[in-house]
């Protein structure tokens, strides 16, 4: 067996095209071409089960997979998704180039730029990471606990660090079919890796904080049209949020709300202080101050929440029905301020979008969060069956 073995049911993929590619024309304005490339793509498929995407049809298909994010705040930008298209490469070390490239691409000089690489939907690899830069976990709260399993696989393939810190870059982890596995240390320069200090409080930067300025998840299926990219790993920039409040402040994360609080002078004796909300407020200030002194791109969830409500106008202008994952969307902090708080969202799943990919069991990266909800959660490529 494969070990992208994403296939779609027999006699599902010429129907998930034909949608597709109406909709991709009529949206690019190509109506003219529409019905010759349907009977090009159902020939394609009756013989040989599925077919190959046009640099264009990838491109539109891949933003409008953004566009069809449920989960995502960020998807006014949709359009300006840039595409690259690495179908043709197979060879590891091709594929670490590949990432390396798309980081750089990404990152931009601080001026972030989305960006989606895409790997032929029959890779006979498999990309471990759930993110092209993310901090290893090494246990006993050093580093990010949510990354300790994933380490602990690329332990048992003989990546150590000396000293063990809470910042240290994971290497990408590529699983072949024939059941060898590589890995590779992405190079981060240091303008990547942003230092948290705080606008009035100088302790701050004693914590020894800092965050990576490229979010980029590596772990998500994308379908198009009945075509299935098991490898596609896509990013845009940070809203400070996702860093300040989740990254640094959940407890099964870094778990810097005591610290921050204690350095305050706050009582966390008794929560009616509301040490937490305090606490949670000064490490935003100091993620979003920072990032922009570094000249790193970073969103604060109020104009996020504005471009949120603008994308949803937008579509609603556009005729599409605009679709939300509410509990999602709203952000984590002060969440009655957004006005995506008192809007409705229907949380409907339509193609072309990405999903969670099964888990890999060679990979032993397993996210009990993920499993549990298997099955359930309409963004588990299961679902689609
Ligand atoms: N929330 C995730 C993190 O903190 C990143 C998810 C994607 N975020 C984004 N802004 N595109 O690492």
């Amino acid at each position: 067996m494969s070990i992208n073995s994403y296939s779609l049911p027999a006699g599902s993929v010429w129907p998930r095209a034909s949608v597709f590619l109406d909709q991709c024309y009529a949206e690019l304005g190509l109506l003219d071409e529409l019905s010759a490339r349907k009977q090009d793509v159902e020939r394609e498929i009756l013989e040989t089960g599925s077919y190959v995407h046009t640099i264009r049809e990838l491109a539109h298909g891949c933003r409008m997979a953004w566009r069809n994010s449920n989960r995502c705040i960020g998807r006014l930008y949709w359009k300006s998704l840039k595409v690259v298209d690495a179908r043709e490469i197979n060879e590891p070390s091709h594929v670490f180039d590949a990432l390396q490239n798309h980081l750089d691409l990404a990152f931009n000089k601080g001026e972030v730029l989305s960006v989606i690489t895409i790997f032929s939907p029959r890779a006979d690899f498999q990309l471990l990471n759930h993110q092209l830069i993310r901090f290893a976990g090494h246990g006993n709260g050093k580093g990010d606990p949510a990354e300790e399993v994933f380490t602990k696989t690329c332990n048992q393939l003989g990546w150590e660090v000396d000293p063990k810190t809470d910042f240290d870059v994971l290497p990408w982890v590529i699983s072949k079919s024939d059941g060898t596995t590589v890995m590779h240390q992405p190079s981060i320069q240091p303008e990547m890796l942003v230092d948290i200090k705080h606008p009035d409080f100088p302790w701050f930067e004693d914590l020894g904080l800092k965050w990576y300025a490229v979010p980029a998840i590596s772990d998500m299926v994308l379908e198009i049209g009945g075509v299935v990219y098991p490898i596609a790993p896509f990013n845009g920039w940070y809203m400070g949020t996702e860093i300040g409040s989740r990254n640094f402040g959940d407890v099964h994360r870094y778990n810097k709300l005591p610290e921050v609080a204690l350095r305050m002078g706050l009582d966390t004796s008794n929560s009616d202080s509301l040490w937490k909300d305090k606490a949670l407020v000064e490490l935003n200030r100091a993620v979003i101050y920072s990032f922009r002194k570094a000249g790193v791109a970073i969103e604060n969830h109020h104009d996020a929440s504005e471009q949120f409500m603008q994308f949803l106008r937008l579509e609603e202008q556009h005729g599409r029905e605009s679709t939300g994952d509410w509990s999602w969307v709203v952000p984590p902090m002060s969440s009655s301020a957004s006005p995506i708080f008192h809007s409705e969202l229907v949380n409907k799943v339509v193609g072309p979008n990405f999903f969670y990919r099964s888990i890999i069991p060679s990979a032993g990266r397993v996210d009990t969060a993920q499993t549990q909800k298997k099955g359930k959660c309409p963004f588990h490529f299961n679902s689609l069956k």
